[in-house]
């Protein structure tokens, strides 16, 4: 949660923060901030709101010249989103100014320490506690700001990105993380450094970059190189400059209103990119260089766990089905935050497969670490390269999805269940449990599945007539089956995020025991009732529902005659093997929220509350 970006070197800062800044509101947009410091003089401006708030409020009457500076974008853990809880933060004498992604968990006790000695807080905030113990360690011990940063870290507990400038030294700022991302851009002969959340802020400038290790920090100076240390025990750390893939192009809305909307229109590939390389149908494999290594730990394995939160849980849910029906492995689908607290049995027999498209998610990751503590091997499916569940995980499988901004995931979660798929396939045809045949049919239909997803988006009109007909509905229903019912899950959340609709997820066949009761003629309800899945079972929920008077818009298989008697509107979606059609009965509901959270005025990209990657538990 909350983004930070700042610049050091030679060109204007403030353009590039404010830039950096509206690319990473995704991680929070509930208060912005920046800081400049030029002649002598910090210039500090923050609001509550968005960052074009910060932007308006900063023309009024600031001038923004200056080559140093950074920026926070933010998401309220400690003390209500308002101009004075926002980053950056003075320290009491105001020399130093600090900005923060994270949560000091001991900030309580320090505080009252601090304020014995005198120190007085203006926010309520656990970040402004840190930035006074950093001045009164500066204080007490004698020491510049890296080493004041360093042991006041060391006696904090908690998580944390952090920028920090000192009055007393211009030149340079000094980053240290731990739990929360800090990429670090290196500009030509080092004359320029950027430093943010993560690498789209600076993408234009360099493509060369460090990630801070947890535990590491940075003192960054013009003309120097890097030095990175360890906040501990202060060694030099050796690190590796990556190489940043990442385009301009792939971070901007390229004449689409909304991020979601392009996410959803990339689909086709996203899934591509996803397969492509590691589907050799006519070899007869699918490559996947991170199972071909440890390819004996999942044939062994006694049973699959999957991690995750959000949308990622749902993809965990419909790999539940896939690797069951497919491998004949079992699997336990956990939500990260219950499994990392609940002391679960774990053995050295089990794999554990963590997803996440940040890769940076607090509950996932801290499963990740547990489950890796108590010997299990852990396999990570994420779509940041290089991000903290990346890089925390023994092996793993990216996702190739290009960057989603959008803070309600959609090809995320599609590329996540591409992936699952093409390891339940590849494990399935190692164990046996599917044939050559079966299997090089599984291959050839994914192959077609960019171009099915491709054509369904031309339902999108129809989709919207629908929308603008159930968009004042206060609740939804949405119900599955089988591959299927993570899918009404995954609608349901949709709706919910970014309409503000109250929608509930369900078991097409658990309907009878509660969400029945519901219905009457005000209650759209969402159907999965495509041809292979249960379809009899679907098409007599689908009367049930009809009995009762309520609105029924179903998604069914083309060609489907049945359910188009019954329902009142009817989505239809390309024919393909039953587990691949999570892959296509997505799409529809994610047009319809979008469209729904549209004309009800919804910002859609950046719904209230939500961030888009969640550092904090
Ligand atoms: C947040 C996002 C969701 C996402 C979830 C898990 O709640 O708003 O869209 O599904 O986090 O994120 P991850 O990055 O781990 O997939």
């Amino acid at each position: 949660m909350c983004g930070i970006t700042g610049y050091i070197g030679y060109r204007e800062a403030y353009p590039i923060i404010i830039n950096g800044l509206k690319r990473l509101e995704y991680r929070g947009y509930d208060s912005a901030g920046l800081v400049l410091y030029n002649n002598d003089e910090i210039k500090l401006v923050k609001t509550k709101g968005k960052v074009s708030d910060l932007e308006k409020k900063i023309q009024e009457n600031t001038d923004t010249s200056g080559t140093i500076g950074f920026g926070h974008t933010r998401w309220a853990t400690h003390g209500v989103p308002n101009d004075v809880n926002s980053h950056p933060h003075y320290s009491e004498s105001e020399n130093l100014v600090i900005i923060h992604n994270g949560i000091i968990e001991n900030y309580d006790t320090i505080k009252k320490a601090l304020i014995e000695r005198g120190y007085t807080f203006k926010s309520d905030t656990d970040t402004e506690v840190l930035i006074n113990l950093i001045e009164e360690i500066k204080k007490k011990h004698k020491v510049k700001l890296g080493k004041a940063v360093q042991l006041a870290l060391n006696e904090v507990v908690g998580a944390y990105a952090i920028t920090v400038f000192d009055k007393e030294k211009p030149d340079e700022f000094v980053v240290a993380r731990l739990g929360s991302p800090i990429a670090i851009g290196i500009g030509e002969d080092n004359k320029e450094f950027f430093i943010a959340s993560d690498a789209s802020p600076f993408i234009e400038y360099t493509k060369n970059a460090i990630y801070l290790e947890d535990g590491e920090m940075a003192i960054i100076k013009r003309d120097r190189e890097i030095r990175v240390r360890n906040i501990k025990d202060d060694a030099l750390v050796k690190y590796d400059v990556l190489e940043l893939k990442l385009s301009l192009d792939q971070i901007e809305k390229g004449g689409f209103d909304h991020f979601m909307l392009k996410e959803i229109y990339e689909q086709p590939k996203a899934i591509t990119d996803t397969f492509r390389g590691r589907m050799l149908p006519n070899e007869g494999i699918i490559k996947m260089q991170g199972i071909d290594d440890h390819k004996q730990k999942f044939l062994n394995a006694n049973r699959i766990i999957i991690v995750a939160c959000g949308t990622s849980w749902h993809a965990g849910l419909v790999a539940e089905y896939l690797f069951e029906d497919i491998a004949r492995i079992p699997v336990e689908v956990e939500y990260g935050s219950e499994f990392r607290y609940r002391n679960p049995i774990i053995t050295e027999n089990d794999v554990v497969i963590a997803i996440s498209q940040s890769g940076e998610t607090a509950d996932t990751l801290a499963a990740v670490k547990m489950a890796k503590e108590k010997g299990a091997f852990v396999y990570g499916v994420c779509n940041v390269v290089g991000s903290s569940i990346a890089r925390e995980t023994n092996a793993g499988s990216y996702t190739h999805a290009g960057p989603e901004i959008g803070v309600a995931s959609t090809k995320a979660f599609t590329t996540q269940i591409t992936v699952l798929t093409l390891m339940a396939l590849k494990l399935g045809l190692e164990k046996g449990s599917i044939s050559k045949t079966e299997f090089h049919q599984y291959l050839i239909e994914m192959g077609l599945i960019p171009d099915k997803v491709e054509n369904l988006l031309a339902i999108d009109d129809k989709v919207k007539e629908i929308a603008s007909i159930y968009k004042d509905a206060t609740n939804f229903l949405y119900l599955g089956r089988g591959f299927n019912f993570p899918v009404a899950l995954e609608g349901a959340l949709k709706l919910k995020e970014i309409s503000y609709i109250h929608a509930e997820g369900y078991p097409a066949a658990e309907m009878k025991h509660g969400p029945i009761a519901l219905i009457d003629e005000n209650m759209p309800i969402v159907v999965i009732a495509t041809k292979k899945g249960h379809y009899d079972k679907v098409v007599s929920n689908i009367q049930e529902i009809k009995s009762r008077n309520g609105k029924i818009i179903a998604v069914v298989t083309e060609g489907d005659t049945t359910v188009k008697e019954i329902a009142d509107h009817v989505i239809e979606i390309p024919e393909t093997e039953e587990a691949l059609t999570p892959l296509l009965t997505t799409i529809p509901l994610q047009l319809l929220s979008y469209h729904i959270a549209v004309m009800l005025g919804r910002n859609v990209d950046q719904p209230r509350n939500l961030a888009k990657s969640v550092t904090v538990e």
